[in-house]
């Protein structure tokens, strides 16, 4: 899916720019962001849903994939929503210029700053749990109610990282179906909610076809439930979760497949309940953005055990990519300035970090490396950037968007400077 190629320098080059010569401008690690890659990515959710949905549709992107003000422009292009989960994130997308009504706000603990400036945005909520309905009631003072969603644990297990399962029934988001009566019943009847529907996201990275069909077929029972309490709920919101292929042996299916299989499912079960088909929304993060971008490290020194292992080391790790040593998440990598050399070395990537579990990659296949070499790693558009930290006080790389042979900075690189912005140096420790 990307649009990458080996140049006549036998070098990687993605969205027309030579990988080597934008690390030479931009240094490195700098993560490359792929303009088509991301806009095919979003048009194969939006055109599927289109053409197999017979009511209405939206697709919100879930920008805790990936938020900064480029990409969050770049999703609302394609006509795409988007889903925040905080007020940073919030604040990035309205200041990116998306419309507040096509912006979702989520989270299990939101502060009451957060509702406020989400309340004045004129954003949807997505209520969470009871003391934020109660915060809610309290919170709206406005003539207009503000416009919320349920969010429900649908009790759907599925097979991934427990770390970032969400929809069993032991899970922190969401309200418990046990509780939908009576949630229901508050909701229909304050006059400061106007709650338009029902969401529910089991995971991410999800293979299996069967829970995402289960989910959409649950929520549209819930949907009817509503009825009961003459709650007129209009939309429905299955998640995102769709996995991608990191490896060879990944195999989720198809963004269309996906997609359509939502369509048929919550189609079927109204006709089968004689309701009135809902706008129908979904919130794929991952599936939309992991394989737009690629990060590109110097390959630095490295240790040879003999008969054991070699460490290649590289400057950056599990601050810019902290997915390995969290989840045990497996990338693939080239080197971008060897592309057709022979692959004749096993080595263990490590990152620059003082941890020895600060490792990228176990066992990569790569040609005789020397330092300078630049190391691609693949698919890291997601939960990459947005999860970076300063850990060891190292700077976060910049970011540049390739399209067309051209790139611009969309992150600029941190410095030392903004390493020390925050600290204070109480006076008497002068
Ligand atoms: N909607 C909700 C309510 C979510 O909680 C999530 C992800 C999504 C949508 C998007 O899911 P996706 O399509 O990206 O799978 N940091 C972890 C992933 C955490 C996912 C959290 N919620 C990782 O790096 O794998």
């Amino acid at each position: 899916p990307l649009s990458a190629r080996v140049n006549r320098h036998d070098s990687l080059e993605i969205g027309g720019c030579d990988v080597t010569t934008l690390v030479e401008q931009f240094g490195s690690p700098l993560y490359i962001l792929d303009e088509e890659t991301l806009r095919t990515a979003c048009r194969q959710y939006h055109d599927t849903f289109k053409q197999h949905y017979k009511d209405e549709s939206q697709v919100l992107y879930a920008s805790k994939a990936w938020n900064c003000l480029a990409v969050c422009a770049i999703v609302a292009s394609e006509g795409l929503g988007i889903d925040v989960v905080s007020g940073g994130e919030l604040y990035t997308a309205l200041n990116a210029g998306v419309t507040p009504d096509k912006i979702y706000l989520h989270g299990n603990n939101k502060s009451r700053d957060e509702l406020v400036l989400a309340i004045e945005s004129g954003c949807t909520i997505v209520a969470d749990n009871w003391y934020e309905l109660k915060t809610l009631v309290e919170l709206v003072t406005k003539s207009s109610p503000v416009r919320i969603m349920l969010r429900l644990t649908p009790g759907i297990e599925c097979h991934t990282h427990e770390y970032i399962r969400t929809g069993h029934l032991d899970s922190k988001f969401g309200f418990d179906p046990s509780d939908l009566d009576e949630v229901f019943a508050f909701v229909s009847k304050q006059p400061s909610l106007n709650c338009v529907g029902l969401h529910a996201h089991i995971g991410s990275q999800i293979f299996e076809r069967q829970p995402h069909r289960d989910l959409a077929a649950v929520m549209v029972q819930w949907l009817r439930d509503a009825a009961k309490y003459n709650l007129e709920l209009k939309e429905l919101n299955v998640g995102g979760g769709l996995g991608i292929k990191y490896t060879e042996s990944d195999d989720p299916p198809s963004i269309e497949e996906w997609s359509k299989a939502i369509c048929e499912v919550v189609q079927q079960a109204c006709a089968a309940e004689n309701l009135p088909l809902p706008k129908l929304l979904c919130e794929p993060g991952r599936s939309l953005i992991a394989t737009a971008c690629v990060t590109a490290y110097s390959i630095g020194s490295a240790k040879v055990i003999p008969d054991l292992r070699t460490y290649v080391t590289i400057d950056g790790g599990m601050s810019d990519n902290p997915r390995p040593i969290t989840y045990q998440s497996v990338y693939r990598s080239v080197v971008a300035n060897k592309m057709s050399a022979a692959l004749t070395e096993t080595v263990t990537l490590a990152g620059k970090h003082c941890e020895s579990g600060d490792i990228l990659i176990k066992n990569a296949q790569l040609p005789k490396t020397e330092p300078g070499d630049i190391l691609v790693v693949m698919g890291t558009g997601a939960y990459n950037y947005s999860m970076a930290s300063n850990y060891n006080r190292l700077p976060r790389p910049a970011a540049v968007l390739v399209a067309n042979g051209e790139a611009n900075l969309i992150l600029q690189r941190e410095n030392y400077q903004d390493i020390i912005r925050q600290d204070c140096l109480p006076e008497r420790l002068k």
